[in-house]
């Protein structure tokens, strides 16, 4: 036998084990031996069943994805599928850990499926773009329904073997242990006699399945889809299960899947999925960490609760502090508010939720902190008062504890100078709410030490958070570029575009929303402050906020909201303040078109990439690309801004952004000498390194 694939016989039944570190990958070396196994016991005498089962921490948890884009080697795991389904003794796969993907494909060649009770099953592909391209779309729905199969193939997340069993998806959920059970399933299986149906021939959950009720279904998700076609494609398979017969369907699943993956929206996702791992990858990664047990977060607002949370549903012990009391228990209520909703909604347990609880202490004293391993800050976004925390922090801090920074903008490097310990302090730049999003900047100042980089990047992946390190400048990667996308906006509605059209523009690219409904959103007061902290001024929104407009939450801002709607509906009072603002500037109005749009706000976005790679405030290009899809909602069927610019075309982009420096003057759009190469060569790569 191969080292990948090996078969024992326990009491007759054949116990086909797969052994390929770290997941189970199916790789070609797994599927030749495989294939000629099962190959070998189909006719052999001895063998009364076949139980395929994993070593190692998982089942199949997908295909081997370092052979994507490469010519496919035979044989193919549809092959092994179509193999498994003309053995007439019984096929069982005993499933522990994910069977994931192309692993929940191979379980459903088997006749039955029975799981260890902490197993999750699952056909993720949709995130990469594509759908399950070896049958899941045709034979998921023959044993769940097609509605219950429609949901799972289009979120792509994996449900748990409870119910997976409820949804008769595995026949049998074992809590001892799997293979001895598996083994005794198998051997009862086989003294039942057969026939053994397999998956492909069970029609009768098939049958029953009411199209219409499917239709409005799909008709559902294309909407919340946003132009990606993968959630499409998939509906559109699975409803051909119902259709068509089982060799049409599953033809027509394989003409869908080559389109998908051809295509550049795939290309796209799995550029993130790549990039993700790639940012995952730290300097000092390889050090040794520091020990993490106790977590301090200073300050209970809105960003301390959610970074508390965020620690505390990873298993971390918290201590929380505030200036008052008052503060304190304002926060804690919030937290508990916020847990007692994720109950209502079945997301999460009574019991769960009061564990969670009890991980969290409160405190107005700053000595509570000196059993914290690492301590972050969510005070106020003001300098003196940051280094006034700091200050007490050096005091009463454990030597070796990480003290970090939650600072949307603030200089690190000086609060880091500003204390006796520099190569301690980061910053940890979380998004709000900080306990939902996934994307954290770590920025690493001048002095911090790789291993605290490197034990903050592990920490991050603990509490599943997608992190990037970025260096130190005003906004990091993110908010800089935010800035640098927005810089244009008022200028646009200005020279004659709406709000509405500005955001549609937007949402038809693929964004959740535009610009001006997510300002309303987030409440235009906060840009107003910060404006008038720094200075400046901007024409339009300063009067809006002046009228008392601060958007969502004062029912007005750059739309109008009725009472409690979340909806932004146009008000021809902005509209009006608008077009008095720019007859004061001697503008006249023109039609502005969402090219125009597109052009002078997302290319100056992929311009100030440039610049952050330029200056290495993001080692990769395609950090930054992580950044905009985890943090700020740039449609993944892009591949964020960077990848999204080699779609456009470089030269395109330089191009216009050059027409537009000569009309505006602005710097926002001379393009920076590193996309100028980006131009020429197709790549974002530095070069000399
Ligand atoms: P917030 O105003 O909701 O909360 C700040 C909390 O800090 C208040 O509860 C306040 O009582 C407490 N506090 C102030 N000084 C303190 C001190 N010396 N000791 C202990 N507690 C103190 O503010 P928010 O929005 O949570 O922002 C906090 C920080 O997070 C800021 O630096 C901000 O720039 C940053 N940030 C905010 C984001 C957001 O979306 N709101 C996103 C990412 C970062």
């Amino acid at each position: 036998m191969s080292n990948f694939v090996d078969v024992a016989n326990e009491n007759g039944v054949a116990v086909v084990t797969i052994d390929n570190p770290p997941v189970n990958a199916l790789s070609s070396h797994v599927r030749k031996p495989l294939y000629e196994a099962l190959v070998a016991l189909r006719d052999h005498p001895s063998a009364k069943a076949i139980v395929v089962v994993c070593a190692g921490r998982t089942f199949v948890a997908g295909a081997d994805i370092t052979e994507f884009g490469k010519p496919v080697e035979q044989p193919e795991l549809r092959a092994i599928i179509a193999l498994l389904e003309t053995i007439a003794k019984p096929t069982i796969a005993a499933i522990h850990g994910t069977a994931l993907a192309g692993g929940l494909e191979l379980a459903l060649g088997c006749h039955f499926r029975v799981a260890d009770q902490g197993a999750k099953l699952g056909l993720p592909e949709v995130k990469l773009g594509l759908l399950p391209g070896g049958g899941g779309t045709v034979r998921l729905p023959r044993l769940v329904g097609a509605a219950k199969a429609l949901g799972m193939i289009v979120s792509g997340t994996p449900i748990s073997a409870g119910e997976a069993k409820a949804a008769g998806l595995v026949d049998a959920v074992f809590d001892g242990d799997l293979l001895v059970e598996a083994v005794h399933f198998a051997g009862e299986m086989a003294a039942n006699g057969g026939p053994f149906v397999p998956v492909r021939d069970r029609n009768d959950r098939l049958v029953e399945s009411d199209l219409a009720a499917f239709d409005a279904q799909a008709a559902d998700l294309a909407k919340k889809a946003r132009g990606l076609e993968a959630p499409l494609a998939c509906a559109e398979a699975v409803r051909n299960a119902i259709t068509l017969p089982f060799g049409q369907a599953l033809a027509t699943e394989r003409q869908l899947f080559q389109q998908l993956v051809s295509g550049d929206q795939s290309r796209a996702q799995r550029h993130l999925f790549f990039a993700e791992r790639e940012a995952a990858k730290v300097p000092g990664e390889d050090l040794q960490k520091r020990k993490i047990g106790r977590v301090g977060i200073i300050g209970a607002g809105t960003m301390g609760g959610g970074i508390a949370m965020a620690f505390a549903n990873g298993g971390f012990p918290v201590t929380l502090l505030e200036t008052s009391e008052e503060a304190l228990q304002r926060g804690l209520a919030t937290i508990e508010k916020n847990y007692a909703v994720s109950v209502g909604r079945g997301s999460l347990s009574e019991a769960a939720k009061q564990q969670r609880l009890s991980l969290f202490k409160g405190s107005t004293d700053y000595a509570d902190l000196a059993e914290c391993d690492l301590i972050i800050e969510a005070v106020f976004e003001d300098m003196a008062v940051k280094k006034e925390v700091f200050g007490r922090l050096d005091a009463v801090a454990k030597p070796g504890a990480i003290l970090a920074t939650n600072t949307s903008y603030l200089d690190v490097n000086a609060i880091a100078a500003s204390i006796s310990r520099p190569q301690d302090v980061l910053g940890m730049h979380f998004f709000s709410p900080a306990n939902v999003m996934k994307l954290l900047e770590i920025v690493r100042a001048e002095k911090t030490a790789p291993d605290a980089l490197a034990t903050v990047a592990d920490l991050a992946r603990r509490i599943g958070k997608v992190a990037v390190v970025v260096g130190v400048c005003h906004g990091f990667v993110g908010n800089r570029m935010l800035a640098a996308r927005g810089a244009e906006n008022e200028f646009l509605l200005l020279e004659g575009a709406t709000p509405g059209q500005v955001d549609k523009a937007f949402t038809d690219f693929g964004w959740p929303m535009g610009p001006f409904q997510m300002g309303d959103l987030a409440g235009l007061d906060i840009g107003w402050r910060n404006r008038k902290a720094r200075g400046q001024k901007a024409v339009i929104a300063d009067t809006l906020c002046e009228q008392g407009r601060f958007g969502q939450k004062s029912g007005r801002g750059w739309y109008r909201y009725e009472s409690g709607s979340r909806e932004s509906v146009a008000d021809p009072d902005v509209e009006a303040l608008i077009r008095a603002k720019a007859a004061e500037r001697g503008i006249a109005p023109r039609v502005i078109g969402a090219d125009e749009i597109i052009e002078r706000t997302l290319y100056p976005l992929v311009n100030e990439g440039a610049k952050i790679l330029e200056e290495g405030i993001a080692a990769r290009a395609s950090d930054i690309d992580v950044v905009w899809a985890n943090g700020y909602g740039f449609p993944v069927g892009k591949g964020g801004p960077m990848f999204w610019a080699g779609l456009e075309g470089g030269g395109r982009i330089v191009e216009r952004l050059e027409y537009w420096y000569r009309q505006t003057g602005r710097a926002i759009f001379e393009p920076a000498p590193v996309l100028r190469r980006f131009a020429e060569t197709g790549s974002w790569e530095r070069v000399g390194g």
